[in-house]
């Protein structure tokens, strides 16, 4: 294992220009420079008190949808007010110039979609991809004033059957979608190498990506300042952010 940061730069380059399939897999980490907070992170926020892991639940929205949902428009208006950062350009960038680029993200922000990437698979959704709770219904109606404060605002009633519209994301004790699942195994077993970007290795299956990778061949390279359950496995080990190691890389490669 290769901690070096100047060796690990240009060690993690080479690898990236001499494979053939490049799969990159992202996690919050990818998206806390652009001031979207991590579930794990320390956030100083009117939500802070609230435990991310008993909000983002099919069991919450039954208890509570209005509390559950101003939760969710609160950090959707976080989103729609960050922008991409030199790390997520620094992807897209990769993609543009190496043959076989997959972007496997857990993010449920479009933070790599505006930075021009391809996304392969949102393994737990997307925030802005509302659906009715009760019947599935793709919602693209009205959101409403993103700009309230407040702790508790009613979901928006279905057109079809009156029940709420809950957002895009894979909750905690949800299944994972299918077609995004299948993508993101499929991108991790022909992947030469894997490049794990900002993410705890807490959450699965998601977290069985690099193990699964590494199974059927591929180098694992991860990029986290700090170390995670993730960080024994991998071949290479690079603690410096996203935004710092990401934009390294693309200058260090060929
Ligand atoms: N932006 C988003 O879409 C978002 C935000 C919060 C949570 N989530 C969801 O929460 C779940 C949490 O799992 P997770 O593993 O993705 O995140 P996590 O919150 O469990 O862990 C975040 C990881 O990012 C690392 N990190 C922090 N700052 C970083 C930086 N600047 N650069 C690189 N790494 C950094 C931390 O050390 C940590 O290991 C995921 O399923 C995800 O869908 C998504
Ligand atoms: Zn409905």
């Amino acid at each position: 294992m290769d901690t070096m940061p100047d060796a690990i730069a240009s060690a993690v380059a080479r690898r990236v220009d001499e494979a053939g399939r490049v799969c990159v897999l992202t996690g919050a980490g990818m998206s806390a420079e652009s001031g979207v907070p991590t579930f794990r992170g320390t956030q100083d926020s009117l939500w802070s008190r609230f435990d991310p892991m008993r909000l983002a639940t099919a069991d919450a929205w039954r208890a509570d949808a209005s509390l559950v949902w101003a939760w969710y428009r609160w950090r959707m208006r976080i989103v729609r007010q960050a922008q991409p950062h030199a790390g997520h350009r620094a992807l897209a960038a990769l993609a543009r110039r190496h043959p076989c680029v997959s972007l496997v993200t857990q993010n449920v922000d479009d933070l790599h979609e505006r930075a021009g990437s391809t996304v392969n698979a949102h393994v737990h959704g997307s925030l802005f991809a509302l659906r009715c709770f009760d019947c599935g219904l793709a919602y693209d109606g009205p959101l409403g004033d993103f700009l309230s404060d407040a702790q508790r605002v009613p979901p928006m009633a279905c057109p079809a059957c009156g029940g709420g519209i809950r957002p895009g994301v894979v909750w905690f004790g949800e299944a994972l979608p299918d077609d995004a699942w299948d993508a993101a195994t499929d991108a991790a077993r022909r992947c030469d190498l894997m490049l794990v970007v900002g993410t705890s290795g807490l959450v699965h299956p998601a977290a069985g990506l690099p193990a699964l990778a590494r199974r059927h061949g591929a180098t694992v390279v991860e990029i986290n300042p700090e170390p995670t359950a993730l960080s024994g496995e991998a071949d290479h080990v690079w603690r410096a952010t996203a935004a710092e190691a990401l934009p390294g890389l693309l200058a260090a490669s060929a």
